[in-house]
């Protein structure tokens, strides 16, 4: 696997000048490693995709993303986000190797996961929601649906597909239906890889790039270590 330290990387620099970014509640690392990442896809034509909105908080993917578009930090494009809006999924057996710090923890998370419904949406996620949908300078789309369903409905050109569905079929069923959708130099950045707490991701990812597997790049920033992968 190759290893990506952030300060090293030489992205594309937008032409326009960057505006200011006030984004509340999200570290830099954060800001960073989604800046860097995803302007390397900054040429490249196609959308913004999200299997994983969640939008429980003002530090949510989304919110910095779109930020980071709004203020010509990355390339600026439609926007799809697919969520159940009904938190998780129940778990399949892949899921459920996970570590946490202490017994009752970890029993009390497969309890959970294995009921589903983690994650789910907050009074924030609606506002968040409603916001993004009002602001003028975005185009957005939101696709409510359990991901077997929603994901082969997608049918538009990807330049930047993130994922962050947690779980082992959350990953699968996207990669299965829009991968093919994804532009060559267009990025897939998987937010759950190698992640102790949900070896489902790993699983899936390592199955369905099992030929790419070295492709696979570990980006090293600050407190955080993200994954992600240029379509070739
Ligand atoms: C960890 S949260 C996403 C966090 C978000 N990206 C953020 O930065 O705040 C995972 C989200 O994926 C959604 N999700 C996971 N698996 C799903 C599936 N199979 N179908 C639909 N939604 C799913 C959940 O509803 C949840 O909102």
């Amino acid at each position: 696997m190759k290893k990506f330290i952030n300060k090293a990387n030489k992205a594309e620099p937008l032409t326009k000048q960057r505006g200011p970014l006030t984004v509340a509640n999200f570290n830099k690392s954060f800001r960073e490693y989604f800046t860097e990442v995803i302007s390397l896809a900054n040429n490249v034509k196609g959308d913004f995709v999200e299997f994983g909105f969640g939008g429980t908080a003002a530090s949510s993917s989304s919110r910095l993303i779109t930020d980071l578009m709004k203020s010509n930090y990355i390339t600026k494009r439609k926007c799809w986000f697919y969520d159940s809006f009904e938190g998780l999924p129940s778990a399949n057996k892949e899921d459920l190797g996970i570590e946490w710090t202490s017994k009752d923890a970890k029993d009390k998370i497969i309890k959970e996961l294995l009921h589903g419904g983690m994650f789910k949406p907050t009074p924030a996620t609606l506002e968040l929601i409603d916001q993004l949908k009002k602001d003028p300078e975005l185009n957005v789309e939101f696709v409510k649906g359990w991901y077997q369903t929603t994901a082969k409905q997608h049918k538009e050109k990807i330049a930047v597909l993130h994922l962050d569905g947690d779980l082992y079929e959350s990953y699968l069923y996207p990669l299965t239906h829009v991968y093919p959708l994804v532009e060559k130099g267009g990025i897939i950045i998987f937010d759950d890889y190698d992640k102790s707490k949900w070896p489902g991701c790993t699983k899936a990812v390592n199955e369905f790039f099992k030929d790419k597997i070295k492709d696979i790049v570990t980006y090293e920033g600050g407190y955080m270590t993200r994954h992600y992968l240029i379509k070739k």
